[in-house]
C-alpha cells in the first residue's frame, strides 16, 4: 500500500485524503502514564503529547519522615507499597482514559533510594505485562530538567540548574537525551543541607513549620530574619569550576547553633530565639553559592558558544527551586547576563508523576529509550548524569566579575 504518514498523529496512513487506519485522527494522541517512587513521594500522572495533564495523584510521605528526623529507606518502601496502587488508580481514573488506551508506561528507574525505586519499577513491570505496553525507563534528574518544556515552547539547547534533596547539577540540555555535565555537588545537595539545618534547629517544633519540609521551613522563617546575622566565606571560592560543596557551610551552621544553644542555655530539640536569623543567613549563603557557580557556567557557555547567542535560557528545577529567595537572586543574575530565567511552578519542581509522564512523551516523540517488550527492568540507585565536561570547565579557569546579588 502506498501512502503518507499523517502529519497529525504520525501513525496513520493517508491515501490521498482517505485515511487507512483503525485510528481516528481526532482521537489519536500519544498519552503516557508516568510513575515516580524514587524517594519519598508516590506520584502518578497521565499526560498527553500536547502537555495536557489528563489526571494526576501524589501521596507525600513527608509527615512521617519529619517525625523520624529523616527518611528511613525501609519505611519509605513500605509506604510506597501501601500507596502505589491508590495513586496510579486515582491518576488513571481522573484522566478518564483507560490503561488500554495509553501509548506507554514511563517510570523512574534512576537515581534514587534502591528500596523506593524497586516499588515503582516492579509495579510498572506488572502493568506493562498486563496491558502489553511499551516501557520507558526514566532518569529522575533528566525529568526534572525537561519539565519546563511541558509548560513553555523552549527549544534546545538551554542551561539547567537542578537543585533537589539528592542533587546539585549544572548542565547544558542539548536534546531529550543529550546533556553536558558542567558541574555538580562534591558532597551534599542544597536540599540535604537545608533539611539538616532545619532539623538541627528543631523547626518541626515551630508552630508554623510543623508540616513543612526542611527547605520550606527555612524559607518561611528566613522572611523574619536578618541574612547578615552571620557570614561564612563562599565555599570553593578558590576553585574556578562549576562544582558545588554544601557540607562545610552546613557544618559551620551546626557549630554556630551549638554555640548559641549553649549561650541561651537551651537543650537540643528547642527552638533558638534567633532561629529566623540563622535561617535567613543560611538561605543567603546557599543562594550565593548557587549563583556564583551558575554565573561561571553562563560565562563558560558563552565562551564555548554552547547556548543561543541571544536570549539564552537558564532553567531551574528540583525541589529547592521552589524557593522564592533563590529564584529572585537567580533572576537578578539572568537579568544581568541578558538571559531568561524559567522555573516550573512549585508543585512541578518537587517530585511528581507529571514530570515522569512528560519525559516519557518526549522520549516517545524522538523514539529513543522506548522498550517494546520489557521483561526485566533494572533500577540504578546511583546514576551518572550526562557527558561530563567539568574538567574542561575547570581548565577554562573563568574568573568571576562582581555581580549585584540582590537588587
Ligand atoms: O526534588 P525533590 O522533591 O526531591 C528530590 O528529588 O530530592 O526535592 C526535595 C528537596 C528537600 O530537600 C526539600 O527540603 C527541598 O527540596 N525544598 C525546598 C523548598 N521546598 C522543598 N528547599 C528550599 N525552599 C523550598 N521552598
Ligand atoms: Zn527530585
Amino acid at each position: 500500500m502506498s501512502g503518507n504518514l499523517c502529519n497529525y498523529c504520525k501513525n496513520v496512513w493517508m491515501l490521498g485524503k482517505r485515511k487507512i487506519s483503525v485510528h481516528s485522527v481526532v482521537n489519536y494522541q500519544r498519552i503516557v502514564l508516568g510513575i515516580e517512587t524514587s524517594c519519598d513521594d508516590s506520584g502518578a500522572a497521565v499526560v498527553d503529547e500536547n502537555g495536557k495533564i489528563r489526571g494526576e495523584a501524589l501521596i507525600s510521605q513527608k509527615d512521617v519522615h519529619l517525625k523520624t528526623g529523616g527518611i528511613i529507606p525501609s519505611v519509605a518502601q513500605q509506604l510506597h507499597k501501601e500507596n502505589i496502587d491508590r495513586v496510579v488508580n486515582e491518576a488513571v481514573l481522573s484522566s478518564g482514559i483507560s490503561l488500554h488506551e495509553v501509548s506507554a508506561i514511563a517510570t523512574t528507574v534512576k537515581p534514587g533510594l534502591a528500596l523506593s525505586l524497586g516499588v515503582g519499577v516492579s509495579y510498572s513491570l506488572n502493568l506493562v505485562k498486563r496491558y502489553n505496553k511499551p516501557f520507558i525507563p526514566i532518569h529522575h534528574m533528566e525529568a526534572h530538567a525537561l519539565t519546563i518544556r511541558l509548560l513553555h515552547k523552549l527549544e534546545f539547547p538551554f542551561l539547567v540548574l537542578l537543585i533537589s534533596g539528592g542533587h546539585c547539577i549544572l548542565s547544558v540540555a542539548n536534546s531529550v537525551s543529550d546533556f553536558l555535565l558542567l558541574g555538580q555537588s562534591l558532597d551534599e545537595s542544597p536540599g540535604e543541607a537545608l533539611d539538616k539545618v532545619a532539623r538541627r534547629l528543631s523547626l518541626f517544633k515551630h508552630p508554623e513549620c510543623s508540616d513543612m519540609s526542611g527547605g520550606q521551613s527555612i524559607e518561611y522563617l528566613a522572611q523574619f530574619g536578618d541574612e547578615r546575622f552571620t557570614t561564612h566565606s563562599p565555599p570553593m571560592a578558590r576553585y574556578q569550576d562549576c562544582n558545588f560543596s554544601f557540607a562545610g557551610l552546613r557544618n559551620h551552621y551546626d557549630r554556630l547553633i551549638q554555640k548559641l544553644e549553649n549561650r541561651e542555655g537551651i537543650q537540643k530539640q528547642s527552638v533558638l530565639s534567633c532561629a529566623a536569623h540563622i535561617a535567613a543567613s543560611f538561605q543567603h549563603s546557599v543562594a550565593h553559592h548557587l549563583v556564583k557557580r551558575t554565573q561561571r557556567a553562563i560565562l563558560f557557555c558563552k565562551k564555548e558558544k554552547l547556548l543561543p547567542s541571544s536570549k539564552a535560557s537558564l532553567v531551574v528545577s528540583g525541589g529547592v527551586a521552589s524557593n522564592k529567595y533563590i529564584r529572585k537572586v537567580l533572576q537578578n543574575l539572568t537579568d544581568d547576563m541578558d538571559m531568561s530565567l524559567l522555573c516550573p511552578p512549585s508543585q512541578l519542581c518537587t517530585d511528581n508523576g507529571v514530570m515522569i509522564a512528560w519525559n516519557g512523551i518526549e522520549k516517545l516523540r524522538i523514539g529513543a529509550g522506548v522498550l517494546e517488550n520489557a521483561i526485566d527492568i533494572r533500577y540504578e540507585p546511583r546514576a551518572l548524569f550526562g557527558r561530563d565536561i567539568s574538567e574542561q570547565v575547570r581548565e577554562a579557569a573563568i574568573k568571576l566579575p562582581p555581580i549585584k546579588f540582590m537588587k
